[in-house]
């Protein structure tokens, strides 16, 4: 399979596909994935713009709105993460992932899809201590605090994440794992980004979360984007010969390193379509209770926890849930508009802020049987909204969020790039084998807890804490 991977793609689509192109007309072969690590701008209209965290001056429509409109189509399927400056009020319609525009899919705050039998993980957003344990209690029209706050990593993602089993591909981050320049050229990064020093020598740059999800999974490849630069690296499990090659890319900009070609061994048998991971959405199912959409902070399950705390599922809990979407798990084709697209005759058309329940995340709750954070987040706003599920109880605590600063410095794209010379396979060429390793780890081996940990029987999600959690949302409706 041959993936295209981009750094921060800045709303520069027309670029990005006029790249690959060059690249398909240089190598006569054809690209059959593209992967961005984020910082996507998926901006339909100008309400959108005035919900990414940018400078009034970086506010430009740039091309998603073409794709979104049916103006163009995605020329190659495109899947992305989200990073720090996207359209957040319309990615919250996809908190588990959707189609943004024909042949465009975004991951959700985390996700796991598979195609062929290539495995792709990946998470939204970036590292900021402060929010990590807050629910996505964020609702458009933003404030200064949670235009930004919507985008941070919460807790609730990374313990997902760390419940699979299994070897993962590909891993996509926006922000770099914190601690993964030490296993490259870290000299040279200095070198050319001087700034980066004193971050690298105090361990804080880049996302402490993503290392830990690196180091529990050792996927054969983990790419990020965010800080604007080309580095591999190679991180070695102990004891082991696996190894996760990572690599970061720079914007799309003229002169710079921002998309990388890679061809990885598939099994040609299995067609190319785009599919739910099964044990992801045995994760989300059996999790569902930990979802909160409240600005109170909470803590993971642990082995110190009564009741379940290890959710890596059984055979018998993905069975069940297969059957919930009757052994068919092809993501449907089902994108419809929700917004108005953008009129350059008449831009200011569509400048109200929407944020719309989504028929994607509709569907995909009903069928897996899961909660609707969009919902929840409507009802604490008064909205009259129908079908969720009963619960009953409320979670006290309300704690404030400080504002952080986690701008970093965007520079004007140019409206002509040639690319090619700054696409390269080095990093495929030095680095591609097929020998992707089994990296399955368990998120706990507590031999004091065993019956606790997990399973055998299907089970459906533990609504009491989600009762706890979320019941004055729930209380409004009942
Ligand atoms: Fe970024």
């Amino acid at each position: 399979m041959r993936i295209a991977i981009e750094g921060c793609a800045h709303g520069e689509l027309d670029i990005i596909y006029d790249s690959i192109r060059e690249v398909e007309k240089n190598t006569g072969q054809k690209v059959d994935l593209l992967l961005c690590c984020g910082d996507f701008q998926s901006t339909r209209n100008v309400g959108d713009l005035n919900c990414m965290a940018v400078p009034d001056k970086y506010k430009q429509i740039r091309t998603f709105h073409k794709y979104y409109s049916g103006e163009k189509s995605a020329p190659v399927l495109t899947i992305f993460i989200g990073g720090n400056h996207e359209a957040s009020n319309y990615l919250q319609e996809l908190p588990y992932g959707g189609w943004v525009a024909p042949n465009i899919y975004y991951m959700g705050y985390a996700s796991v899809v598979t195609i062929g039998d290539i495995r792709i993980a990946g998470i939204s957003g970036i590292y900021k201590e402060q929010d990590l344990q807050y629910g996505h209690f964020e609702t458009p029209p933003y404030d200064r605090s949670t235009i930004r706050s919507v985008y941070h990593t919460r807790n609730i993602e990374v313990f997902r994440l760390k419940q699979l089993s299994g070897k993962i591909d590909i891993f996509l981050s926006h922000d770099w794992p914190c601690g993964v320049t030490k296993y490259g050229n870290e000299e040279d990064l200095i070198r050319r980004k001087p700034y980066f020093e004193k971050d690298i020598q105090t361990n804080s740059l880049g996302s402490p979360p993503c290392m830990e999800l690196l180091r529990h999974h050792y996927p054969s490849y983990w790419f990020s984007a965010h800080l604007h630069c080309k580095y591999a690296a190679l991180v070695p499990k102990e004891e082991s010969d696996t190894v996760t090659k990572f690599l970061a890319l720079d914007k799309c900009l003229p002169e710079r390193k921002f998309l990388q070609i890679l061809d990885i061994p598939h099994n040609h048998n299995q067609s190319l379509s785009l599919s739910y991971d099964l044990e992801w959405l045995t994760i989300l199912f059996l999790t569902n209770h930990l979802l909160n959409v409240q600005k109170s902070r909470q803590h993971m399950p642990t082995s110190d926890a009564i009741g379940r705390w290890k959710y890596t599922p059984t055979e018998s809990e993905k069975k069940s849930v297969l059957e919930k979407f009757n052994n068919n798990l092809k993501i449907p084709l089902n994108f419809k508009q929700t917004a108005q697209s953008f009129d350059s005759k008449d831009p200011l058309n569509s400048r109200n802020v929407t944020f719309q329940i989504n028929y994607q995340t509709t569907d995909f709750c009903q069928k897996l049987g899961i909660d609707d954070p969009s919902f929840l987040l409507k009802i604490l706003r008064n909205e009259k909204i129908e079908d969720i599920s009963p619960s009953k109880r409320k979670e006290p605590e309300d704690e404030e969020i400080e504002e952080d600063e986690d701008e970093e410095m965007l520079s004007e794209p140019s409206s002509t790039i040639s690319s090619f010379q700054h696409i390269s396979s080095s990093f495929c060429d030095s680095t591609c084998d097929d020998s992707m390793t089994d990296t399955s780890t368990s998120i706990s081996t507590s031999p004091t807890t065993p019956s606790t940990g997990t399973s055998d029987k299907p089970v459906e999600p533990t609504m009491k804490k989600f009762r706890r959690r979320n019941f004055s949302i729930y209380e409004s409706i009942m």
